[in-house]
């Protein structure tokens, strides 16, 4: 059997891997002395990153720490997030700069429009229309507009029309069901709404407006629906709400003007998963975030003028927001944007993409690498992937055996790998190498950015210097979330009670070596972490259990090779029913509908009563042990210790099965 990922990570690897002297020479930060620069005047360190933005009115404080932890960054100046994306660059002469190489997934059979440059004026040109179809919808500043769409440049647009008149944005990823995009648009109030008809997935057209028409009715804020078409599918149009996008923008005036945003005005929203049911609405502002996705784009993937980056994100997570639109436009970089699945048509699609665009960055997350090293080294070699310099990793952590796959087959012995962590919370990347100047462990994200401060409470609730334990951030950053959408006490409660109000509780265990390198192990709270997507185990809890048939349902994580965690849920059937086959598919569609199909569960197990003690509370450790195979050790604590039998029998039959 192969190793679980954990395991590979404690194993750790003895190599270690020094910049290229040539990429070193060359980097964009190859002075190690940054760091003690950074460390020893941190906002000054940051003033200098804020400055290479524009601003209306220059700020009067860079940090406002005196109310921990309600940061302000750069309070008092005045930018526009979609005047620095799109007009400085246009403005310098660089309309005609490629934003976007973007590729449809039939890229070959829908011909010239399969393949789009689409450039910085074009962006710019869009963005400017839609933000004047919004404000004639009576959209205007703090408004929230919900953005439910495919990966194609008109998402790009939406969002940074959004900036452009200061409303905000609250993106749902467009694999999420129907009702939790009502969740969504429901507890922030959205006033508009931006989808497709349809997206594309392995060759055939995926409804996504016929998808969400049925909640849209019981929405009564939602006043206003603008549908981009994609696939021509003649989804159905209501009429005084429904708008078709590329009518409404050729109908729209092409000049908006930019309007001055204050630092800390809200940027945008954006849903993630924490230890309850209920989704959390991260709230990121504007000039602390841009200047911080601006400054690690180009510290940590050592832009230059004439790269070709690629982040294969999703632009409906944080990863998508800050390193696949603000970070890279920011910066006028030359990005892909592609549409599709990676294994369509062929299962070599993407280095089909490298090699076409010459792509120098390649930004991905582990559980990709995984499918690829499972599929084969065969399927890079018909393909050019000399244009290759740097390669990233995000979302979850990188096993070493993956690590060292990507640096050698992907990226031909030759490319520094940084591995990148930070949260939806965090807004930009905190711990990574520096590829010119960090030598990299696999496995590990090595240390923190300049400017950024992190640490490691032990159990005892000491910060200690090398071992295991609770991983903190103990300085503000730029880029930090500033509160939870309508839940302010939440926000305090969750990051900022345990160790102190300057001290952010991350939710992820961690190990920190004698070279001061952070491992992150995975997290301490409630959240599975599948494919880098986040989900809460009460969020799949709740989802099962609004099905009339079950009459109780616990969840758990566990390592999987592929997806770097799977869904194992353990169900308690109500009387009469048949457990079994036809109702895990019904259970497993049932939460497809909740929550949507990330969040299936990948095994369900069965047991007329769940493992509690005898106060009644379910003992989530005890499956853990019962799905990982482990000596259970006393079960006589339990109410009933026969249906830890029952149970471990099933879970033996999953996993041979
Ligand atoms: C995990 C994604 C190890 C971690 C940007 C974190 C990582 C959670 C890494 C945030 C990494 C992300 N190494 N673990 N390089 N990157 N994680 O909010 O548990 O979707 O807390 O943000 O993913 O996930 P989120």
């Amino acid at each position: 059997m192969a190793e679980k990922p954990e395991l590979d990570v404690l194993l750790g690897t003895e190599r270690t891997f020094p910049p290229p002297s040539a990429f070193a020479r060359d980097a964009v930060l190859g002075d190690p002395a940054v760091y003690e620069q950074a460390a020893a005047d941190p906002e000054a360190w940051w003033a200098a990153w804020a400055d290479r933005l524009e601003w209306i009115e220059p700020w009067e404080t860079v940090l406002d720490w005196s109310d921990p932890p309600h940061a302000k960054w750069f309070d008092g100046g005045k930018l526009n997030v979609s005047a620095n994306c799109l007009d400085r660059h246009v403005a310098a002469g660089k309309g005609g700069r490629v934003a976007f190489y973007w590729e449809a997934e039939d890229a070959d059979e829908q011909g010239e429009d399969g393949r789009k440059e689409v450039t910085y004026e074009w962006l710019l040109d869009q963005t400017q229309r839609f933000a004047n179809v919004l404000k004639g919808l009576g959209v205007g500043k703090g408004d929230v507009v919900g953005i439910f769409m495919p990966m194609i440049p008109e998402t790009a647009a939406a969002m940074l029309a959004c900036t452009r008149i200061g409303a905000v944005h609250n993106v749902v990823f467009g694999g999420f069901s129907a009702s939790s995009l009502k969740e969504r648009m429901e507890v922030s109030e959205a006033k508009a709404l931006v989808t497709a008809d349809a997206t594309l997935r392995r060759g055939a057209p995926m409804p996504m407006k016929e998808k969400v028409d049925p909640v849209l009715a019981g929405l009564p804020d939602l006043k206003h629906v603008i549908v981009v078409n994609r696939c021509d599918t003649g989804c159905e149009m209501k009429p005084g709400r429904d708008l078709d996008w590329h009518e409404a923008l050729a109908a729209a005036n092409p000049v908006c003007e930019p309007e001055p945003m204050d630092s800390e005005d809200p940027l945008y929203i954006l849903y993630t998963s924490g230890s309850t049911a209920k989704p959390k609405g991260i709230v990121h502002t504007t000039g602390g975030y841009l200047t911080q996705v601006a400054a690690t784009h180009r510290m940590v993937f050592d832009l230059k003028d004439d790269d070709v980056y690629w982040c294969a994100a999703d632009v409906g997570w944080v990863t998508g927001h800050s390193y696949i639109v603000y970070g890279p436009l920011a910066n006028g970089a030359t990005s892909v944007m592609y549409e599709g699945a990676p294994d369509y048509p062929g299962r070599d699609r993407w280095w089909e993409i490298v090699e076409r665009y010459r792509v120098s960055i390649l930004y991905t997350a582990p559980t990709v690498i995984r499918s690829f090293m499972k599929w084969g080294e065969e399927l890079l070699a018909g393909h050019d992937l000399s244009s290759l310099r740097l390669l990233g990793s995000v979302g979850e952590p990188i096993n070493p055996r993956a690590w060292l796959w990507y640096h050698e087959h992907v990226g031909g012995g030759r490319c520094p790998v940084v591995d990148t962590w930070w949260q939806t919370e965090t807004g930009a990347i905190m711990i990574s190498p520096l590829p010119g100047i960090t030598t990299t462990k696999p496995g590990s994200a090595t240390v923190p950015l300049p400017g950024i401060e992190a640490g490691i409470f032990d159990r005892k609730g000491k910060l200690i210097a090398e071992g295991g334990g609770t991983l903190v951030l103990t300085r503000p950053w730029p880029a930090m979330a500033r509160t939870l959408y309508g839940e302010p006490e939440r926000f305090v409660e969750t990051y900022w009670q345990r160790y102190g109000a300057d001290t952010y509780l991350v939710g992820d265990a961690a190990r920190i070596d004698e070279d001061g390198y952070f491992w992150i192990v995975g997290r301490i709270d409630d959240v599975i972490n599948v494919s880098g997507h986040r989900l809460s185990t009460m969020e799949v809890e709740s989802a099962l259990v609004s099905h009339p048939s079950v009459a109780e349902a616990a969840v758990i994580g566990v390592p999987d090779e592929a997806t770097g965690q799977a869904i194992i849920a353990f169900v308690t059937p109500q009387d009469g029913v048949e457990a079994g086959g036809e109702f895990t598919a019904e259970l497993r569609e049932h939460v497809a509908e909740k929550i949507g199909k990330l969040a299936r569960p990948k095994t369900v197990c069965y047991a007329d009563d769940l493992p509690k003690t005898r106060s009644g509370k379910i003992m989530r450790r005890l499956l853990r042990n019962i799905a990982d195979g482990k000596e259970l050790g006393d079960v006589s604590t339990l109410r009933d210790p026969s249906v830890v039998e029952a149970l471990t029998a099933q879970v033996e039959n999953a996993t041979e099965g």
